[in-house]
């Protein structure tokens, strides 16, 4: 049996910041990681070149039971804390978008930043360690233990960051769930977010032939809205409006598309009318939409003809249509293709200063396990360095 101050089970964004930051406190800490390498999802994000932040990232960017819990955290680790490590190994970076910070060149100078920080930090880190199971308190010691394929290593606190459901293939497992249960912890109901989702029979068949097309949209659901492309998919529907949207859907719930945002559909098509009388509504929406998607919209949900035929009452017809276009979808496509998992443990149960259980002392939970979703756009990664961080000043 090794000993240790801390033990981390998952070296991925949040399991890894916390590393660092208990390790630069002087705390002996071994990082157990059961894939063959650290920080996969890290590797694989952003396209490549990780969006390893949001320097516009605040609570409301963020979905939870709780929607309180992640201040603290977030408040004392900002981007500009993460931003200031980036710099100081010189990784260049960029903003794309939105406060969107990508790598200029590649997610792996993240991933080793993160590694060469442990390493100065004098942390052990464990790849390829399979951890077969975990103990507490079986001996007059208060201390947790895991027994792994490498070992067997006890500490007085045990930090879970072992991930969300989504993208199997990475490594992700229900391990970080199972462990809270096992010491008597609530998981609220967990489910795919930022994912694409599918569309099935009547509803799919107008889209069968119109993969690829992309167009920007608002796109809004149970009172939420986000301006931003939206994407034909083979099986249904996706891009960053859709992904967006998607944490807030579920079966059955009303998915809306305004497919001119920014704009007012009636006026715009009252403009068209007198400026282009004897062009047909196919030809104008072709002029500002995807030319596939306006005729098929005028096959399926629109009347073709020339813009002069149209009266009054067809055009507001016409134009809500376009601005309050309905989608039914069927699903989503799982935790296959989802960036994160919405739901996990309780944040309720947590302290939300340090993510310490508030039933079992010395056992933390950090990043995606726990009940904290972000937008899509760096924001979970923030949360991940944000609660690592946390948890990290705190065993
Ligand atoms: P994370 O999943 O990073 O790490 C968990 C680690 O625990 C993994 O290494 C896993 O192998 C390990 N583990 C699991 N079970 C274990 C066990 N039983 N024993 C030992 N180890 C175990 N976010 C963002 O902000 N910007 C972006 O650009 C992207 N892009 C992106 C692309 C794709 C394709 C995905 C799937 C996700 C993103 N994300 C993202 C989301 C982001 O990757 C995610 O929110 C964080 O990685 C979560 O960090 P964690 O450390 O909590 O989990």
């Amino acid at each position: 049996m090794s000993h240790f101050d801390t033990l981390i089970v998952g070296g991925g964004a949040a399991g890894l910041l916390c590393a660092i930051t208990a390790g630069r406190r002087g705390k002996r800490v071994l990082v157990v990681e059961h894939a063959n390498r650290c920080g996969k999802k890290i590797l694989m994000s952003g396209g490549g070149r990780c969006n390893f932040t949001n320097i516009h990232a605040t609570p409301a960017n963020y979905l939870s039971a709780n929607p309180h819990f992640c201040k603290s955290a977030l408040a004392r680790y900002t981007p500009y804390h993460f931003i200031e490590m980036v710099e100081r190994h010189g990784i260049a970076y960029h903003e794309k978008e939105l406060g969107q910070l990508f790598c200029d060149d590649s997610s792996k100078q993240i991933v080793k930043m993160l590694l060469d920080e442990c390493s100065a930090a004098s942390v052990r880190v464990e790849t390829s360690c399979s951890i077969e199971r975990v103990s507490h308190g079986e001996s007059d010691e208060d201390r947790f233990r895991l027994h792994t394929t490498r070992g067997s290593f006890s500490a007085p606190s045990l930090v879970v960051a072992s991930g969300g459901l989504s993208i199997p293939s990475m490594g992700a497992t229900g391990f970080g769930y199972e462990l809270a249960r096992q010491f008597g912890h609530a998981v609220l109901p967990t489910r795919a977010g930022l994912v694409p989702l599918t569309l099935s029979g009547k509803h799919q068949e107008p889209f069968a032939d119109l993969s690829g097309v992309a167009l920007p949209v608002t796109a809004r659901c149970n009172g939420t809205s986000f301006s931003n492309y939206f994407l034909i998919t083979h099986r249904g529907i996706s891009g960053p409006s859709i992904l967006q949207i998607s944490s807030f859907w579920q079966p059955g719930d009303d998915l809306r598309l305004d497919l001119l945002p920014g704009r007012d559909a009636l006026e715009a098509l009252q403009q068209w009318q007198r400026d282009r009388p004897a062009a047909e509504l196919k030809t104008v929406l072709g002029d500002v939409l995807p030319k596939r998607f306006a005729q098929r919209l005028c096959e399926h949900w629109l009347p073709n003809r020339p813009m002069k035929q149209f009266n009054g009452p067809q055009l507001r017809e016409i134009a809500q249509v376009i601005g309050d276009f309905a989608l039914v979808a069927s699903g989503t496509e799982g935790y296959r293709t989802a960036e994160v998992t919405l739901g996990g443990v309780d944040a309720d149960e947590l302290s939300s200063s340090t993510m310490q259980s508030k039933r079992m002392p010395g056992l933390y939970f950090i990043g995606e396990v726990v009940d904290v979703t972000g937008w899509l756009g760096g924001y979970n990664f923030q949360w991940a360095w944000a609660s690592g961080n946390a948890a990290g000043n705190a065993v």
